[in-house]
């Protein structure tokens, strides 16, 4: 069992890289997590037309690329061309959507650890699942380093059936009632939660289980100072510059 070890090494973990200083999951914005003292990131896999996998977080191109439609549809070859920071800002005309190749080597290459949030549209895990699972194993050296998060407790099951040793992560925006047997059945690592919907009794509990807490998305400290009392290890946010005391390096 994985759940022993203790791999998470920080308190802060970057959101899409670091999502409010650089355009959200690009290279720019993992450089700017790691500038900003981050020791982690998170970032999301998506899976594109013919196979690519890309680190993207919405199902439309629109919002963050100079592109429009369905991401599920996009070819490689043309979601290359898109520049995906002009619409953060003028310093980063020019950005790529890059390849989850692009992104493991750019944070392997920073020395970060990598939450590798899994996306899906309902229908493709057995699909994203194995080239995801084909590319960590291949490209991802540091196993110690790498935890693997997902809404989608399928994707994650398909996770723990082709390596058991991965460090697994269901992600909940509310905490089901069967959480813990959710978590027992592909021996996770942490459960990854949203920071406002979590009740301290929740908290404890998962704590009491012997699981790693993480919550998401939170920019301001004061909206967890609770938190880190009831037993949250780390918190994910857009920001990690707001949460610079809790970085230990
Ligand atoms: O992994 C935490 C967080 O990224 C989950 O939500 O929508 O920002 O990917 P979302
Ligand atoms: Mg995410």
């Amino acid at each position: 069992t994985v759940m022993q070890n203790d791999i998470l090494k920080t308190k802060v973990m970057g959101h899409r890289g670091a999502a409010l200083l650089a355009p959200e999951n690009t290279l720019a914005s993992i450089r700017a997590a790691a500038e900003a003292g981050a020791t982690w990131v998170e970032i999301d896999v998506y899976l594109i037309a013919e196979g690519g996998l890309v680190i993207f977080h919405d199902d439309t191109l629109d919002r963050c690329t100079n592109g429009s439609g369905v991401t599920r549809d996009v070819r490689p070859m043309d979601i290359a061309e898109l520049d995906a920071g002009s619409w953060f800002s003028d310093k980063f005309v020019g950005e790529k959507v890059p390849t989850l190749l692009d992104a493991l080597e750019c944070i392997q290459s920073l020395n970060l650890g990598l939450n590798l949030e899994i996306k899906h549209d309902g229908a493709d895990v057995e699909n994203i699942v194995p080239a995801v699972m084909a590319i960590l194993r291949d490209h991802w050296q540091d196993n110690d380093k790498l935890m693997i998060s997902s809404f989608n407790l399928a994707a994650l099951a398909l996770c723990y059936e082709i390596d058991d040793q991965r460090y697994l992560a269901p992600l909940y925006e509310d905490i089901p009632d069967d959480w813990q047997a959710q978590l027992v059945a592909i021996e996770a690592y942490s459960l990854n939660c949203d920071y406002s919907r979590l009740t301290e009794a929740q908290a404890r509990a998962v704590k009491a289980a012997g699981y790693k807490l993480l919550c998401y998305t939170a920019n301001d400290p004061k909206k967890v100072a609770a938190h880190w009392e009831w037993g949250m290890d780390a918190v994910i946010t857009d920001d990690p510059t707001q949460f610079a005391s809790w970085l230990d390096n």
